[in-house]
């Protein structure tokens, strides 16, 4: 794929057929766009046409461009060309090997070299708190395992200029971690989210109801300033979290 310096969604209906209330949205690197909506509004649905750089051939009828223009066939079928990597909502291994050597494999037909497999581990264990060892089984893996490596594997081998994220809180890891990984420098990065601090530490975020887009919300400042004290919060919440999961005991509140 060309170099990007724009992704657009045109947009399409809804679940009802009607119009969506957005015409297009552009997006240019460097960018942490959020989707937000309720259960059932299109999140996934949309993320799932970026992907396929949907050409007005699914039920939502988007048309997604690169640079302002239809991406061609080749590159919407070669994984290789397409360079969208997408860390999806429901993800499991069913490949019957191990850690490092679905990791070779993997850095093997990206062209990387081997370093890369140790760094993968390695970023991915900062993220979970069960540390993942190479000569671990993929299928033994747990959700939050599973979910650490995926994310570091986008980040270090697979470096698409477009990243998908579909509700990464609910993954078990570290998410602001997270997300700041797997948003580097110059990507485009969109992420589904229930979450109160990844929503408000995107610059926009899409809003869905009913199937379709409906509005485009710029994070204001003071939403930036509600969002530093939720940081406040979470991190007191996680270490909450992490006192109780090792056994310990919480009997002083501390004010936030
Ligand atoms: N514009 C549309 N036209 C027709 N069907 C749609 C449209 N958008 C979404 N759907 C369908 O609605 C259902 C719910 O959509 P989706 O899974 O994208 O919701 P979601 O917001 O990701 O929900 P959750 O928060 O539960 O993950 C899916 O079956 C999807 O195919
Ligand atoms: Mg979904």
């Amino acid at each position: 794929m060309q170099d990007i310096h724009e992704l657009t969604i045109i947009c399409g209906i809804d679940k009802s057929g009607a119009k969506e209330d957005v015409e297009k949205i552009r997006i240019c690197p460097g960018e942490i766009i959020g989707i937000v909506g309720p259960t059932g509004s299109g999140k996934s649905s949309l993320i799932c046409d970026i992907e396929q750089l949907s050409q007005g051939d699914t039920p939502t009828r988007r048309k997604i461009l690169i640079n302002g223009k239809a991406p061609g066939r080749d590159i919407r079928t070669d994984p290789r060309k397409k360079r969208i990597a997408q860390l999806s909502q429901n993800m499991h291994f069913l490949a019957d090997m191990t850690v490092e050597e679905f990791l070779r494999m993997h850095a093997k037909s990206r062209n990387r070299n081997s370093d890369t497999v140790e760094q993968v581990i390695d970023i991915a264990n900062t993220l979970t708190g069960e540390s993942i060892q190479p000569g671990h089984q993929l299928t033994i893996l747990s959700g939050g395992q599973s979910r650490a490596l995926m994310a570091a594997d986008i980040a270090v081998i697979s470096d698409s200029p477009i990243v998908l994220i579909d509700e990464i809180e609910n993954a078990g890891i570290k998410k602001q971690e997270a997300l700041k990984l797997l948003a580097a420098e110059g990507k485009i990065v969109l992420v589904v989210t229930h979450d109160p601090v990844l929503a408000l530490m995107t610059k926009r975020r899409i809003v869905m109801r009913n199937g379709g887009v409906r509005q485009v919300i710029t994070t204001s400042t003071g939403e930036m300033n509600v969002c530093s004290e939720l940081v406040k919060l979470d991190n007191y919440m996680m270490s909450l979290r992490d006192t109780i999961r090792q056994g310990g005991l919480v009997e002083q509140a501390v004010v936030v």
